[in-house]
């Protein structure tokens, strides 16, 4: 159909470019479907000209229209109770509110099972019970002593870590691997990548990606494995490692649209960002109670009150516990930072992972504890270089790939219609 002005833009219409303001911030991906609001708000963004191609023949969702009012009532009501409010003035969070309420709604209407609830059982602080004061060397040691690591992760950090480290040398060591091959080849074979041919080799598989992504995938996936097989006494693994598969996802795809060469980084960085959580609820669960009934009663988010109680939050812990492990520093540092990206780092990286943790709360992919998720500030946001009419797309192309990377790690079929309500 070609290059249109704005003004004959029609609801319907399918952009066959990405769509970009003349500010340079990305606004809506190349096969979106335009909707009357996309047209309203590509105006304000000073959009002149969009190319597009021909009208898509499925309707495009306008969530008013699309579900009952009272399916919008209770989903409205659903997001209200995860939020507890909505920040005035921050056009972010006004939206991911509103695409959070359509994704409610459709899950609704859908039948759509929900990931178990966080804890699996009553978690109350012990009634006047003294505080353990801990550093946060004590947890990271503790932690240390814990988890074990197959040989192949010390092999493949070694060879990130050393300059003459080749690609074939890392498709080598990890090919030793069967169990971790599987896992990478489903991976390079995924929504991640997108790849028309089946990548059926590690060989194949680095060629394509990269040996240093490739090495980072594999980090991860041996970290989710040895940290996997100790249970966890108060918290469901399921819902845990939900919501960490749905922040490396929206991560992923946040990051993908200003860096592409970043996308493992923030992938792997997404499957651990929180496991630093899971260890102060492992190894201090009374003060852990404690936190979470405070950050409950407060309305705040549970990371503010481990700032208080522990004078570090479970990002700092889990950073410094991959260091520890032999991650590559840019991966600790990252999950060091994700819930302070704004500071004198700056790093994009963090920002977009801070921005999918709340969107994977939007969507109610798992938990990993907080009572209230964090919301997104304006100057984390701004760091994305997305627009807020984005988060749509985002969400939308996330909802798609969520299931399926957890089933992969999971190595289950999991179709999302298992899990109870939560
Ligand atoms: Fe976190
Ligand atoms: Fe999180």
């Amino acid at each position: 159909m070609g290059t249109l002005s704005i003004t004959q833009l029609k609801s319907g219409m399918v952009l066959s470019a990405d769509l970009v303001a003349p500010n340079g911030r990305f606004i809506l991906p190349k096969g979106a479907c335009l909707t009357s609001r996309n047209i309203m708000s590509l105006k304000i963004w000073g959009v002149a000209e969009v190319a597009v191609s021909d009208r898509s023949d499925l309707p495009c969702e306008e969530d008013d229209f699309l579900y009952s009012s009272s399916v919008m009532e209770e989903a409205r009501s659903i997001v209200l109770r995860i939020f507890g409010g909505i920040p005035p003035g921050n056009r972010a969070m006004e939206e991911v509110y509103r695409v959070a309420i359509r994704e409610a709604a459709r899950s609704l209407t859908e039948n759509e099972a929900r990931p178990p609830v966080f804890f699996t059982q009553e978690f109350t602080p012990p009634p006047g019970a003294p505080l353990p004061k801990l550093a946060m060397e004590e947890l990271v040691g503790a932690e240390v002593r814990f988890v074990s690591f197959p040989d192949v992760y010390f092999r493949i950090s070694e060879a990130l870590q050393s300059p003459k480290s080749s690609i074939t040398h890392v498709a080598e060591l990890i090919s030793k691997d069967t169990a971790l091959s599987a896992t990478l080849l489903k991976l390079a074979n995924s929504a991640i990548y997108g790849v028309p041919a089946k990548v059926d080799s590690i060989q194949r598989a680095a060629a394509l990606i990269g040996g240093k992504a490739l090495s980072i995938l594999a980090l991860g996936v041996s970290a989710v494995k040895s940290f996997n097989s100790i249970p966890s006494e108060w918290v469901n693994m399921e819902s845990f490692w939900r919501h960490s598969v749905a922040v490396a996802v929206l991560g992923q795809i946040i990051s993908s649209r200003k860096n592409s060469r970043i996308i493992e980084k923030v992938f792997v960085g997404g499957i651990l960002h929180d496991i630093g959580r899971l260890v102060m609820l492992r190894h201090v669960p009374s003060v852990m109670a404690r936190a979470i009934a405070a950050a409950a009663e407060r309305k705040v988010p549970l990371v503010e009150i481990e700032r208080e109680l522990f004078g570090f939050d479970h990002g700092e812990l889990g950073g410094n516990i991959l260091e520890r492990w032999g991650f590559p520093r840019e991966l600790s540092d990252l999950v060091l930072l994700h819930h302070a990206p704004a500071g004198e780092t700056h790093s994009f990286p963090a920002a977009a992972l801070s921005v999918a943790d709340t969107l994977a709360a939007a969507l109610r992919q798992g938990s990993s504890g907080s009572p209230y998720p964090p919301a997104i500030s304006d100057e984390v946001w701004n760091m994305t270089d997305l627009s807020p009419g984005a988060i749509d797309s985002v969400v939308r192309q996330a909802r798609r790939q969520i299931s399926e990377i957890y089933s992969l790690f999971k190595g289950g079929d999991d179709d999302g219609k298992t899990a109870a309500h939560s």
